[in-house]
């Protein structure tokens, strides 16, 4: 029975009742990008001690990898301008969530010397598959991207950080339509023998579909590199990332990116929209038995703290379902 004037909400009813598939991997790492990727795409910029706390209910809510930020040219990201001003307020973090990985961006040695002086254990460098979108995002060809990166990722790994890899456009590009795997393949590899230790595979534009994410993963372990090295990293664009991400995950992959309340998009890429919202991800993988270590309630209440913050509603429809897409 309802009392008159309660209507029972998805929160009351609890959440899906598990159905493990063998075929799939039993625990997921999600790489939480909902503060750098989400954020760096806002119109109006959020302050500081807003992004410290959203970050703070993202890592309270059992997230334990949460990309903060990046240290890029502050007049290419005017959103991310405050790193400098951030990293010191996610300081005390850790010691209150054991495992608590904090990565942020870097696209060059400025960049690095910016983020260690702030010592960050865990950072990213960001490639590009596409001649295009290299010159749009990093200002140079493909080729003097990675030329950029490698005295980033060897003084990193020599000073003991962990280097993840990303690669852009991996499955269709804006302005050069689809891409060839063996493109995407050809710098994936170059991204991981660089010494990154791990790869994200970025649909920026959010236009692939389960086939070709299945068709990519397998060019990749015929390559030799094995799925656990592989991260996939989805937009939502056409509404394909949770069947892109199961694909991924029949493939092998455990270490899936998601942006909490779906925020996101990129301000370099035309068409690029909200990442793959992370409730929707935590709701598909508890559905199927997968440990996450994520609360989903705390997830949402988080997601919609953020939402009111922004002044609109989360695109996540896990968020929406649960809060009622507050703001
Ligand atoms: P540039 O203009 O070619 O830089 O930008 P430069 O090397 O010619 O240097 C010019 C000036 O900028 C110099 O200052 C540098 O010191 C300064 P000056 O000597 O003239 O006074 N500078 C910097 N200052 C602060 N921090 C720095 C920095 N670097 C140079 N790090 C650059 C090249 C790479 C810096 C620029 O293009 C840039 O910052 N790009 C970042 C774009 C970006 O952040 N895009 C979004 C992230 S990627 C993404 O979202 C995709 C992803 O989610 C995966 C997916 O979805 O596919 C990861
Ligand atoms: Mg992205």
């Amino acid at each position: 029975m309802t009392a008159p004037g309660h209507e029972p909400d998805a929160l009351d009813l609890g959440l899906p009742a598990p159905v493990p598939d063998p075929d799939l991997p039993v625990e997921v790492r999600i790489h939480e990008v909902g503060p750098r990727d989400g954020l760096q795409n806002e119109s109006s910029l959020v302050p500081v001690e807003v992004k410290a706390e959203f970050i703070a209910r993202l890592a309270a809510a059992g997230l334990r990898t949460v990309e903060a930020t990046s240290f890029v040219h502050p007049k290419w990201v005017p959103q991310l301008a405050d790193a400098e001003d951030l990293v010191p307020r996610l300081a005390g973090l850790p010691a209150r969530h054991p495992g608590l990985r904090l990565p942020v961006l870097v696209p060059n040695e400025r960049g690095l010397d910016r983020a260690l002086v702030h010592g960050v254990g865990d950072i990213a460098v960001f490639a590009s598959a596409t001649e295009t979108f290299a010159r749009r995002n990093l200002n140079r060809s493909a080729d003097e991207a990675m030329a950029m990166f490698e005295p980033v990722v060897r003084r990193a790994t020599g000073a003991g950080l962990r280097v993840r890899g990303y690669l852009s456009m991996c499955f269709g590009d804006p302005w050069e339509g689809p891409v060839p795997p063996e493109q995407v393949i050809g710098f994936g590899v170059r991204l991981l023998e660089m010494g990154c230790e791990e790869l994200s595979l970025g649909d920026t534009i959010g236009v692939a579909t389960p086939g070709q994410v299945g068709a990519l993963l397998e060019g990749f372990a015929r390559a030799g590199v094995p799925a656990g090295r592989l991260a996939v990293h989805f937009h939502d664009t056409y509404g394909q990332a949770l069947s892109n991400t199961l694909a991924a995950l029949r493939a092998g992959i455990t270490t899936v990116d998601a942006s909490a309340g779906g925020l996101g998009g990129c301000p370099y890429a035309k068409s690029a929209t909200g990442n793959l919202a992370t409730e929707d991800l935590v709701w598909m993988l508890h559905g199927l038995g997968i440990r996450t270590g994520v609360d989903l309630r705390a997830l949402v209440g988080a997601s919609a703290w953020m939402a009111d913050r922004l002044g609109r509603p989360s695109p996540s429809r896990t968020v929406q379902a649960l809060a009622g897409g507050r703001a």
